[in-house]
């Protein structure tokens, strides 16, 4: 399963690349405005610095504009994965530029029923916020059982990216489901390292080690 980072900040993109798990990056532009950045150099940039895909979301709500939007965003760097909204017109982009040879995220998917029109339609990716949907009462993980099985059933390549992860047990749900994909906020990537047991082991060690004097080096 690959790891993503969900962010446009590209001095946590930098901190978080050095560990060596990320395969990509997404933004949106709620995150782009967090970050207080032009949108293309902060994509230029953050291109630059990863080899893998990296989402850039259109702004646009309606078919031309997305296309215009989606072809410059594109041109970028060739590591650009055009992200658009699950909508009517959003799909009708996403076969557009599909299409075209882009690479496509489609966003904001949160029925099983979507995600198959967003398969149909082309897209590289398939975006379920599983988040959101856990904070209506709804079952995140759920949904991304039933669109694996789905693509599974009919073969289809687009790839289950596991968005609005909130916890480390999503992330481990997503990779017992088989989802291609998990993009993590930095928070949620840092926590999957910790345990307290890890923590009291390494302490223990340290301590017994202390005392016996020696040194490896
Ligand atoms: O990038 C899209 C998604 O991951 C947003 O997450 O936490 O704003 O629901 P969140």
């Amino acid at each position: 399963m690959k790891i993503f980072l969900d962010s446009a900040d590209i001095n946590e993109i930098k901190t978080y690349i050095n560990t060596g798990f990320v395969d990509g990056v997404t933004t949106n532009p709620s995150l782009i405005a967090k970050s207080g950045r032009n949108i293309l150099e902060a994509i230029s940039e953050i291109c630059s610095l990863v080899d893998g895909p990296v989402s850039a979301e259109v702004a646009a709500t309606d078919y031309e504009t997305m296309i215009a939007e989606g072809r410059k965003l594109a041109k970028l760097a060739d590591n650009v994965t055009v992200k658009v909204p699950l909508t009517e017109d959003g799909l009708r982009t996403c076969r557009t530029l599909s299409d075209e040879g882009t690479d496509v995220n489609v966003t904001l998917c949160f029925t099983a029923g979507q995600a198959l029109l967003a398969a149909k339609a082309g897209a590289t990716f398939i975006s379920p916020f599983v988040g959101r949907l856990d904070d209506i009462g709804q079952d995140g993980m759920g949904l991304i059982e039933e669109i694996v099985t789905i693509y599974d059933q009919y073969g289809f390549d687009t790839e289950v990216l596991v968005a609005s992860v909130r916890s480390s047990q999503h992330v481990v749900d997503a990779a017992t489901m088989g989802a291609d994909v998990v993009t993590l906020p930095p928070k949620i990537l840092g926590a999957l390292y910790k345990h307290p047991l890890t923590d009291k082991g390494l302490a223990a060690f340290i301590s017994d080690w202390e005392g016996t004097g020696q040194s490896i080096l």
